[in-house]
């Protein structure tokens, strides 16, 4: 039952961090569970929505009747989004998606030698920042996670990557951002409007953020 506002609307969301390969064995990754796009994934199913779910390596159970598809690296989660950002009329980029990934993977496992060695990073692509300069008439929602000046650095992620909205995660906060069940939020809108959240559980705050995207347009 509920309301199925969503009806007719087709939703790409995508979740959980991204692994950049280091060797055979190993790889960089951050703390995303997935827990809050699956969150958002799952709001917008029981809304009516037919929704896509681009998932980096999850714990978490695929959310029924919705399409899922798995990737590893962000190089991987680019391609899918590129495959599906098309057929969508709201994109949601709830992934922690990795900036920097190594410039070799190499084939074989790294031995165990020197006391310190080093590891070189160069920049992924910004997923985000190519769906803003392809936006067409989708609404763009973005996430960001900080730990430091979050409102200016959501700010500026809002108006580079072109959103519509950015979710700003203070990671300073018990409660909020990777790994827990709730989070601490605050909605940053294009116009300069702000809307600051209580403590809520993560389901809580996809049904906001889907009720704003309702009100955006
Ligand atoms: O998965 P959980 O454990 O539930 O945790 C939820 C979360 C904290 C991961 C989530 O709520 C969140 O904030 N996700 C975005 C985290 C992040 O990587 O933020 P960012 O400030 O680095 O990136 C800003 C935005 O650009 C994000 O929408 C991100 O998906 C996108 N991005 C970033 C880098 C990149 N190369 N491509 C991108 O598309």
């Amino acid at each position: 039952v509920g309301m199925k506002d969503f009806a007719g609307k087709k939703v790409l969301v995508t979740a959980g961090g991204t692994r950049e390969a280091i060797d055979p064995v190993r790889f960089i990754s951050n703390r995303s569970t997935g827990k809050m796009g699956y969150a958002i994934a799952e709001a917008a199913r029981d809304r009516g929505a037919e929704v896509t779910l681009i998932s980096g390596p999850t714990t978490l159970e695929a959310p029924r009747d919705v399409r899922k598809i798995e990737v590893e690296s962000a190089d991987e989660m680019f391609e899918a989004v590129k495959q599906e950002y098309l057929q969508a009329d709201v994109v949601i980029k709830a992934a922690a998606v990795a900036d920097y990934k190594p410039v070799v993977v190499t084939r074989q496992k790294i031995k165990k030698g020197p006391d310190s060695i080093s590891l070189e990073l160069t920049r992924n692509p910004d997923i985000l920042e190519f769906l803003g300069q392809n936006k067409g008439d989708r609404i763009l929602v973005g996430f960001a996670a900080e730990t430091e000046n979050l409102m200016e650095n959501a700010q500026k992620k809002l108006k580079k990557k072109n959103l519509d909205l950015i979710v700003a995660n203070d990671l300073t906060l018990e409660g909020a951002g990777f790994g827990v069940d709730t989070n601490v939020v605050k909605l940053l809108f294009a116009d300069g409007r702000v809307i600051p959240l209580e403590k809520m559980p993560k389901r809580q705050v996809a049904d906001i953020i889907l009720d704003t995207i309702l009100t955006l347009k």
